[in-house]
């Protein structure tokens, strides 16, 4: 396992870091990271080396960020907005936890987030 800071392209100081943890799709664990309070799950997946394409850079039209989030993490989360899980009908591996990461903000609300790649 490893582990790094990432700031999420975000150089804001002095803010609360977010624990990411990053699951391989068998489940496994493949990577922890602490972001900046306010950085988007996408960007800071991506700068971990996650697989995540992210097509369409955050316009929430292709689905290729698409995470499953742990069930006790995803509660925590606002919910997605109607275009967001219209479009998540398009992603495949798509279980009742799934978001689309460019539309995830890590508030210091949401603490900690435990997702999963999907197969
Ligand atoms: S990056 Fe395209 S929908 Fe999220």
């Amino acid at each position: 396992m490893r582990t790094h800071r990432c700031d999420g392209g975000d150089a804001g100081a002095l803010r609360r870091l977010i624990r990411l943890r990053f699951l391989k799709a068998d489940g496994t664990l493949d990577r922890e990271v602490d972001a900046p309070a306010g950085s988007i799950l996408l960007h800071v997946a991506q700068n971990a080396d996650q697989p995540l394409e992210g097509t369409c850079g955050g316009q929430m039209s292709c689905s290729t960020c698409h995470v499953i989030v742990a069930s006790d993490d995803f509660a925590r989360l606002p919910r997605p907005s109607d275009e967001e899980d219209y479009l998540l009908d398009f992603a495949a591996d798509v279980t009742p936890t799934s978001r689309l990461a460019c539309q995830i903000v890590l508030t210091e609300e949401v603490g900690a987030l435990t997702v999963r790649m999907p197969e």
